[in-house]
């Protein structure tokens, strides 16, 4: 199971992206030119536009549209659908332009980070360039739309407090579910509902599938961040990130969580104190508590039952490649190593 096979899907419609991205992006400063294609050439998975994309033709398909009629198969999606997927994909690499600055990281996408090659100022203020062409994206040249706005500026207030949440709570080493739930969706599912909702608008939804999509896309973010939670106790994959790292600096993540649960809480308090020191050994001791006591299999589940939610939430559209593609990236996102 891959992305590309949904990208395959939208035909026309990833290509039309792709394009609109690379022209988003363009500058007469060369050394912006030079870092932008320095980060395109390892592009990631691009996910976010493709839910946004995705999201777009199934609300566009068989009369689920407020003000756009059913839109043929063969015509291709308005230009806002396009800038909404450009916004979801600039955003999300701004975010991880900052957030390797913030953890340090060396490795992102199999390569070295922008901050380890040009330094932390280049990889702020190139992650400040790529936010400020999503506002203009979300903005774009003409009327623009106020749900549109206001859903972004939610989500930027999101992100940075997701991100300043989870540094609280790795001083403080008390982190518990739900702190942790709040945690990945302010700085991950939020996102995801920004893209699904923008896609939905930008085909003039109406309510009851605005609603459908912003709940499947909550809970696929919500996996989707779990499982990127289990790949730092998966040395063993081939992520293209560190492993092994969340620990280190201290975020007690959902594998960590399930296996004090599943341990009865035995043990529990000492390893908490052990992490808050950080110790020379940590990362050995907690990889081996958590594989005895089934840490990675309890967030699966819990994630499996973030997949259900958001499949049930797809009961509303009408059967159709469209539903079907959706259905396929939940269950993608489910079981990805990459
Ligand atoms: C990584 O996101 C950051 C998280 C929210 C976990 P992706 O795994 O979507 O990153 P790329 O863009 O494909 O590299
Ligand atoms: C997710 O946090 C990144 C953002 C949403 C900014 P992580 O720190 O877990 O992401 P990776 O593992 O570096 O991709
Ligand atoms: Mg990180
Ligand atoms: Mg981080």
């Amino acid at each position: 199971m891959d992305a590309q096979t949904l990208k395959n899907l939208l035909e026309g419609d990833w290509r039309s992206f792709q394009d609109c991205l690379k022209r988003q992006l363009g500058s007469d400063v060369a050394y912006l030119r030079h870092l932008n294609e320095e980060v395109l050439s390892h592009a990631g998975k691009q996910l976010r536009p493709l839910l946004c994309l995705l999201v777009a033709r199934v609300c566009a398909s068989e009369s689920g549209s407020a003000s756009v009629s059913d839109l043929a198969p063969d015509m291709p999606l308005p230009e806002q659908s396009l800038r909404y997927a450009v916004a979801g994909e600039l955003l999300h690499n701004a975010t991880l332009l900052h957030d390797d600055v913030a953890d340090a990281s060396d490795l992102r996408r199999g390569r070295p980070t922008v901050r380890s090659l040009f330094g932390a100022d280049v990889s702020v203020l190139l992650g400040d360039y790529w936010l400020s062409r999503a506002v203009d994206a979300i903005v774009g040249p003409d009327d623009f739309d106020p749900r549109v706005v206001r859903i972004y500026t939610k989500t930027l207030r999101d992100l940075a407090e997701g991100e300043m949440l989870q540094l609280e709570k790795a001083a403080s080493g008390d982190t518990l579910e739900q702190d942790y739930l709040r945690v990945i969706y302010s700085k991950t599912a939020s996102l995801f509902e920004a893209c699904a909702v923008s896609g939905a608008c930008s085909v003039g939804a109406d309510e009851a599938r605005m609603q459908a999509v912003a709940a499947y896309a909550r809970n696929i973010g919500l996996a989707f961040q779990i499982r990127d939670d289990i790949f730092d106790y998966s040395p063993e994959w081939n992520t293209g990130k560190p492993s092994c790292e969340d620990v280190v600096e201290k975020k007690i993540t959902l594998p960590l969580l399930g296996a004090f649960e599943n341990a009865g809480h035995q043990g529990e308090t000492d390893l908490r104190a052990a992490i808050g020191r950080g110790d020379a050994d940590i990362r050995e001791r907690v990889l081996s508590y958590v594989r005895e006591h089934k840490g990675i299999e309890y967030a699966q589940r819990r994630l499996q039952d973030f997949l259900t939610q958001a499949l049930s939430a797809l009961d509303v559209f009408p059967g159709g490649r469209w539903r079907e593609g959706l259905q396929y990236l939940a269950h993608y996102i489910g079981d990805r190593t990459l």
